[in-house]
């Protein structure tokens, strides 16, 4: 029976049984961590043939020669380029390949055009009035950290089924101020959305008001699907900014964070060429290049993108099981009592849990003390504030599938508990 139609008594009883099986929990010694999006060890060691791809000196050449052990190519190795090229759809000329991190090259991206501007732009976006930026919600906290970091103004864009609400968008573009927006397209972080073709179109097309206005397009789970027969398509932005007369429209962000290592992959920024110039331009004052044999190593192990496919297909093995436990978890938790709503990714690394309203702080820290520990409640939104204070991320790729069970477990009680006090509030 739905919670919300039970009455008092009925309640009360759920109540009493729930909390002894909280209580059951608290007592059990539990420490289960899904804070942060995290590949398992099991995921770490499918790469161990990349360690070894260099190992002489005579390893450390590019296909055109070049000594990656020496300074230079401050925009990375061309054949890292070209691996990176049909991911993220854009030349393989008009693409920097940076260090281990995707998110300092976001961040430098930001730091850039409050610094210098955008080709093409008004100059320093410090130098202006005010800076805001769009952040379709709920989102990725260390997006909303760059902003908030660097003081730029944040609006929230509620994301729908198929992206951001372009309604909503189009009207918040009018004003000058606002310079952009955070886009996670494909297995978006957290709900696992997929941009589709039409709202990709839209966003490619707009025609903001401040000529300054650049999409960040991270990228990050471009080829993170979970299953081989059914699996979101995302269409490539670069083009149809092209095609829309918009070329400089978009910065393209992505990285091997989740393909190879976290702690050492090679991550990417694509644009268009007049973009990337001015990018390079700034750029050489801060490095004379990144990380050449990681590149290189990159480039040894995958050979091409599909290659790096392929490759995606074992990580897929490992992930899959995960997923499908919290959704069977969700599933017997919740299909009857009604008291939250989730979402099904078929890739990314996450699912978005929502609770009813008011209940996500107090089911977390509820979950805490019986020693499972989940990102905290209002990360997934702006300042970190929630208006509903009801959503939850999970994250199942690090904890074994027995653990991530037991936590599932644990998770669903607490939100059991949460919604049933919060309906007695009103009885
Ligand atoms: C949407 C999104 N972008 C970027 C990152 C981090 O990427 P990187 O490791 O390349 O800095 C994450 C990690 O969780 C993410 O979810």
């Amino acid at each position: 029976m739905n919670y919300s139609s039970m009455s008092k008594e009925q309640l009360l009883e759920q109540k009493a049984k729930l909390e002894k099986e909280y209580d059951g929990f608290l007592n059990s010694g539990l420490e289960i961590n899904m804070t942060r999006g995290k590949p398992c060890v099991e995921q770490l060691d499918l790469a161990e043939g990349m360690l070894k791809e260099i190992s002489s000196n005579e390893d450390c050449f590019t296909s055109k020669k070049f000594d990656c052990r020496n300074y230079g190519l401050v925009d990375g190795l061309d054949d890292a380029k070209r691996l990176f090229s049909p991911i993220i759809g854009v030349p393989w000329n008009q693409i920097i390949v940076g260090g281990n991190s995707s998110l300092n090259l976001m961040y430098d991206a930001m730091a850039r055009c409050m610094l210098y501007g955008v080709a093409g732009g008004n100059g320093p976006w410090v130098k202006q009035d005010k800076v805001k930026f769009l952040c379709p919600v709920p989102g990725y906290d260390r997006h909303f950290g760059i902003c908030e970091s660097l003081g730029i103004e944040m609006i929230n864009v509620p994301l729908l089924g198929d992206g951001p609400d372009m309604d909503v968008v189009e009207e918040l573009i009018k004003d000058e101020a606002v310079k952009g927006i955070w886009c996670v397209p494909k297995y978006s972080n957290p709900t696992g959305t997929t941009y589709s073709d039409e709202t990709v179109k839209r966003l490619a097309a707009m025609k903001p008001a401040s000529k300054d206005f650049r999409i960040f397009w991270d990228n990050a789970y471009a080829v993170h699907d979970l299953y081989e027969d059914k699996k979101d398509e995302l269409i490539h932005i670069l083009p149809e900014c092209e095609k829309a007369g918009n070329p400089n429209l978009v910065f393209i962000f992505a990285s091997t964070s989740k393909i190879s290592y976290p702690g050492s992959g090679v991550s990417c920024l694509g644009a268009s060429a007049e973009n990337i110039e001015h990018i390079k331009s700034i750029m050489q004052m801060q490095t004379i290049g990144h990380d050449k044999m990681n590149m290189l190593r990159h480039v040894k192990f995958f050979g091409d993108a599909e290659g790096v496919k392929a490759f995606m297909k074992k990580h897929a093995d490992v992930l899959r099981p995960k997923f499908e436990i919290c959704i069977e978890k969700l599933e017997d938790a919740f299909s009857e009592c009604g008291a939250a709503t989730w979402t099904k990714p078929l890739g990314g690394y996450f699912i978005s849990l929502d609770v009813p309203e008011g209940c996500a702080k107090e089911t977390v820290a509820m979950a805490k003390k019986a020693g499972v520990v989940l990102t905290d409640a209002g990360a997934t939104f702006p300042y970190h504030k929630d208006p509903k204070d009801s959503n939850i991320r999970i994250a199942p790729s690090f904890p074994p599938v027995e653990e991530l069970a037991k936590g599932m477990d644990v998770l669903c009680v607490c939100v059991k508990l949460c919604a049933v006090n919060k309906l007695l509030e009103n009885k």
